[in-house]
């Protein structure tokens, strides 16, 4: 099934079988996604759930690490490359769950997140099941070609993203968060926006360009770059 359905029926996966996976389609399919930025460094390590730290009540089999490059907008591409692989491996029987509140027992200073994985028969739902913001609290015109980056998954169900038309396509904005919820959103927020830039990508994939121009803050959002589909 192509990723573009995936969208519309992914759920977080919080329920896994034991089952062994041939993590060959994934490592190719990794290999071939399209990056946001193509000048930051990222790579990735396939673990099990005994070589990381969860505060998670829940647990999978296996665990994607993901590091990177510090640069600017990394945490954007991370968002961006892992969702479409993400959406991958729902495509092929495999349910996957982003976790921030995981860490690794190696350390490494270039780690960034986690992404949960295995086997499941729990990651599908019915659309009406979404629950997110309306199109209008999301962007000043309600534009239906916005549904897929309405539906993408975001820590704590945030969904910070904000897209302001632009007359050739939409400017891209984040929420700023109230010093509160910035604490334990800062790093995850702009890992949410390129969650749902990939969402509008897979949905988008011949048309899709993204980049960052000239444009100022709109009150309580800050700017990050701006697409054409
Ligand atoms: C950056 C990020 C971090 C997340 N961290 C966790 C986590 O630590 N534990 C968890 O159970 N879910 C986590 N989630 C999943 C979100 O809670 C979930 O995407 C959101 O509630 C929307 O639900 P859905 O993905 O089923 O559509 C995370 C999601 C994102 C994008």
């Amino acid at each position: 099934m192509d990723l573009k359905n995936q969208i519309y029926l992914r759920k977080s996966c919080r329920v896994y079988l034991d089952d062994e996976i041939d993590m060959n389609p994934i490592i190719d399919f990794i290999s071939t996604v399209k990056p946001l930025n193509n000048e930051i460094e990222y790579h990735y390590e396939i673990l099990t759930v005994n070589e990381v730290n969860l505060k998670t009540r829940w647990k999978a089999p296996y665990y994607l690490a993901i590091f990177s490059e510090k640069k600017d907008n990394y945490l954007e591409n991370v968002g961006f490359v892992f969702q479409q692989v993400s959406l991958f491996m729902q495509s092929i029987g495999i349910g996957s769950c982003w976790v921030g509140l995981g860490s690794l027992k190696v350390k490494n200073p270039e780690f960034v997140i986690l992404i949960a994985f295995g086997k499941s028969d729990k990651m599908t739902r019915d659309i009406s099941e979404f629950k997110r913001k309306p199109l209008s609290e999301i962007s000043d015109s309600s534009d239906e070609r916005l549904k897929p980056a309405q539906l993408a998954p975001s820590a704590v169900n945030s969904q910070p993203w904000y897209f302001k038309s632009n007359g050739e396509g939409f400017d891209v904005f984040q929420i700023k968060q109230n010093i509160i919820k910035r604490q334990f959103l800062k790093k995850w927020n702009p890992i949410d926006v390129g969650i749902a830039l990939a969402h509008m990508y897979v949905a988008n994939e011949n048309s899709f360009k993204f980049e960052i121009n000239d444009v100022d803050d709109i009150k309580g959002y800050k700017y990050c770059g701006s697409l054409k589909i």
